[in-house]
């Protein structure tokens, strides 16, 4: 909040998932008792799902729900990768380069799954810095269903999302972590060797990162 107010035109770094959504509810809260101006903020959402159909995609309807629609941002200041174009290796060059002629992120906002993914860098043998199709791993399209009516089969088995790069580029990092099921993946975070086994681990490399923990999520941080 405090950023926005010093540089009016800030660029910021979204993440959807449950996590946020009490943070979007204080934001809009704020915004509207302090009058706060978003006129000139532009907004990079971490990730989208690959999906058909002509309805808004899940993570936009999401976003405009729960952040969106209850600040003065511009929607042509909203960005999302396109998780419907025709040449998707080409939407993931498009979104990195408006992230970058935006000036790159100022900060970016994260949660965590508790396989310890950001955004959709799923733990793998190698992780892309940039921009991917990414494929979903079952526990992350489960932690996704309330999105698809509860039907797990209906979460879509890949997404569009920034690479580790694409965030460890930002300048300023923050993590938002609730519930015990997170603690173990904020546990190798912090204190485990850093390895594409892990991405959030890749954080540790990064100098300015600010993580928020209810107690459950910080429980095996002692
Ligand atoms: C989702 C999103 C991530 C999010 C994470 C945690 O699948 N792709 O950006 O941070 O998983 O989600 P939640 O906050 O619902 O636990």
């Amino acid at each position: 909040m405090r950023a926005v107010v010093e540089k009016p035109d800030l660029v910021v770094g979204l993440p959807a998932g449950r996590t946020p959504i009490k943070i979007y509810r204080a934001v809009a809260a704020l915004s509207d008792a302090r009058h706060l101006d978003w006129s000139r903020v532009r907004t990079f959402n971490l990730d989208e799902f690959i999906t058909s159909g002509d309805e808004l995609p899940p993570y936009q309807r999401f976003m405009h729900e729960h952040l969106f629609a209850h600040i003065n941002v511009p929607a042509a200041h909203i960005h999302f990768p396109n998780g419907r174009a025709a040449d998707l290796p080409a939407e993931c060059d498009r979104y990195e380069r408006a992230i970058d002629e935006a000036g790159g992120l100022d900060v970016v906002l994260l949660g965590i799954g508790a396989n310890g993914h950001i955004g959709f860098n799923e733990p793998g043998q190698a992780l892309s810095g940039r921009t991917h199709i990414a494929t979903l791993e079952r526990d992350s399209r489960v932690a996704n269903a309330d999105l698809f009516g509860g039907e797990v089969d209906r979460v879509p088995a890949h997404a569009l999302s920034m690479g580790m790069a694409t965030i460890l580029r930002a300048r300023k990092i923050l993590l938002a972590a609730i519930g015990h099921e997170k603690a173990a993946a904020i546990r190798s975070m912090r204190k485990g060797a850093v390895s594409t086994l892990m991405p959030a681990s890749l954080l540790q490399l990064h100098p300015d990162v600010t993580v928020m923990l209810d107690p459950p999520a910080a429980a095996s941080l002692h």
